[in-house]
Parts: C-alpha cells; structure tokens; sequence
C-alpha cells in the first residue's frame, strides 16, 4: 500500500503526464499545418512518449492496492509564433514537470517510501534526457542563427527520430 497523500499526488501526476501528452501533440499540429512534417514527427513521438510516463504511473498505483483517477485535462495553449518558440515552451515546460517530480520525490522521502522512491527514479533520470533535449533544439537553432535554412536541417533530422517505448526496471 501506499497513503492516500500518495496516492492523490501521483493520480495528479498521472494527469500533468497526460496533459503533457496533449501539449506535444498540438505542438506537432502546428508543425503539420507549416509542412514542416520532420518536427511534426518529433512532436508527435513526443507525445507517445508522455502517454507512456502516464500509463506507467496508473500501473504503479494498481500494483501496489491503490485507485488509478482520471482526472480532467486542461487544454494546452496552442497558440505557437515560431519553431523557436515552440522549443522554449517545450523547455519551460519540462522544468515544471522537473519540479513535479522532484516534489514527489520529496514526499516519498518524508514519508519513508521506499518503493514510491524506487519507481519514481526512473522520472528523475527522464527529466534529465527532456531538459536535455529541448535545451539542444534551443541551442542548435540559435547556432543555425534562427535561420529559414537551419529550420528545414534539423526538421530533416528530427524526421529521422522513432518511437522506442519507454522501459522501467522492474521491482
Ligand atoms: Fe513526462
Ligand atoms: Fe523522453
């Protein structure tokens, strides 16, 4: 078992994963509607990804006795200006979702919950790949000078990106 303090942060974490999702996809909208279909790719393995940390975190709430809830997921503000825009809102956002996890890490650690902690290692470690990744978007863009013709190489690079399910370590 897990407590009910728990058990409530990680339904909430559930749902910010799933918005998460939600986000990434409208962002790989607004790729589609510019044909700019590489990083429409990217965005939208993206948010598989995000589907994946949710359902990973419903399946951890059901293993150890407690409710899955599904929350109401708010709607993403998909009003997006630029490429480089979309990547500092990916940015930004992934710093949020950091501070999430690592205030359920904290509880799980207030609350000497040894397994919550074990499982949730997992998303400390992502978080760390998803900063990663948007701070490179950022910086490869900003070296291309923000350029028409950098846009299109790394859109032709993100084409190249799959979708690897993500894989936690069984306790
Ligand atoms: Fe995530
Ligand atoms: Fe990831």
């Amino acid at each position: 078992m897990i407590s009910k303090k728990m058990e409530s942060m990680l339904n909430e974490q559930m749902k910010n994963e799933f918005f998460s999702a939600y986000f990434y996809l409208a962002m790989a909208a607004w790729f589609s509607s510019k044909n700019l279909n590489g990083f429409a790719n990217w965005y939208r393995i993206q948010a598989q990804e995000e589907r994946d940390h949710a359902t990973m975190i419903m399946d951890y709430t059901l293993r150890v006795g407690a409710n899955a809830e599904f929350l109401t997921i708010e709607a993403p503000d998909a009003n997006f200006a630029s490429p480089m825009d979309i990547f500092e809102k990916t940015l930004e956002h992934e710093q949020k979702v950091t501070a999430m996890i690592n205030d359920l890490m904290g509880a799980a650690i207030d609350e000497r919950d040894f397994k919550t902690q074990q499982f949730l290692q997992w998303y400390v470690s992502e978080q760390v790949e998803e900063e990663e990744n948007a701070t490179g978007l950022i910086e490869k863009l900003r070296i291309a000078g923000n350029s028409e013709a950098g846009i299109l190489y790394m859109d032709a690079e993100a084409a190249t990106r799959v979708y690897t399910p993500a894989v936690q370590a069984t306790t």
